[in-house]
């Protein structure tokens, strides 16, 4: 078992409908099944994706948006199928669960800090444990214990994944390049997507594969406006009142450009 508490760093074992740790620090499965290991001051935090950011990044995800990475995930030359996959920031679980399908990956694990994210991922991978968990802080995992580590739009603790991840074992990101929907930013004052700060070379890692997934995509009125509701630009929108979603058109071709990069760490 490689999962550790976060307030001793102990295994954290499963008991009925807890996990508990050597020194008797308990922590509860929800009703919905997800563990939440947040403790302390760190309950009432309402930190990560709001539930409607969820539920519409749910929407596009099922009507194929995101194929093209899908087939790239799927694609992703791992010299054997990995034993275990943890993702961060996994959402409701969509890229999780094609992977673990895609790979054969016999255990898995999501972790996110939205209580929204982590109740629908439980409800939907039943094989997988998932995790409400602040990935800022210290990952709940022993040294050296997982396979393979995905961030995809999410953040990247680079320091603790290499210390989680074992020798040989995956670091994959998937990052928007500076074009991906860019013909979207015609219609909407959009947050800017930065260049990229992630190096070619990761201290400790070695590059196995990076490809860049592009491609026109045809979006209707319906899957633009949740592809805005999904994105952190719709705060600033809601705030400054801007009557955003009659402002897009009834349709457009635009561009998906997205990097995934698969690193091995040494
Ligand atoms: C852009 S979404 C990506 C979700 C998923 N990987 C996907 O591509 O469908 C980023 C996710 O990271 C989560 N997140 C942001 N900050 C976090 C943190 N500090 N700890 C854990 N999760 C976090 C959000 O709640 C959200 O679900």
């Amino acid at each position: 078992m490689s999962l550790t508490c976060p307030l001793c760093r102990g295994a954290l074992l499963p008991a009925e409908k807890f996990y508990r740790c050597e020194q008797g620090h308990a922590f509860d499965l929800a009703k919905e099944s997800y563990l939440s290991l947040l403790h302390g001051r760190q309950k009432g935090e309402g930190r990560g994706d709001s539930k409607a950011m969820i539920l519409a990044r749910d929407r596009v995800h099922r009507a194929g948006v995101f194929d093209p990475l899908v087939s790239a995930l799927a694609a992703l030359p791992f010299e054997k199928s990995p034993r275990n996959i943890l993702e961060l920031g996994c959402g409701e679980g969509f890229f999780l669960g094609h992977m673990v399908r895609a790979h054969g990956i016999p255990t898995s694990y999501g972790l996110d800090l939205s209580v929204d994210a982590v109740k629908l991922a439980a409800k939907t991978l039943k094989q997988s444990l998932i995790l409400r968990a602040d990935l800022l802080n210290a990952l709940p995992f022993a040294d050296g214990s997982l396979n393979l580590i995905q961030s995809i739009f999410a953040p990247r603790p680079l320091a603790e994944i290499s210390r989680v991840l074992r020798p040989g074992g995956y670091a994959l990101f998937v990052y928007p390049q500076t074009d991906h929907w860019q013909e979207l930013r015609a219609f909407l004052p959009l947050a800017k997507i930065g260049e990229e700060k992630l190096p070619a070379d990761l201290e400790g890692f070695t590059a196995v594969a990076s490809v860049h997934v592009t491609g026109k995509i045809e979006l209707t009125h319906a899957v633009l406006v949740d592809l805005v509701e999904m994105s952190p630009s719709i705060h600033r929108l809601t705030r400054e009142e801007t009557p955003w979603q009659s402002l897009l058109p009834a349709s457009l071709a635009a561009t998906l450009s997205l990097r995934v990069a698969l690193f091995r760490k040494a």
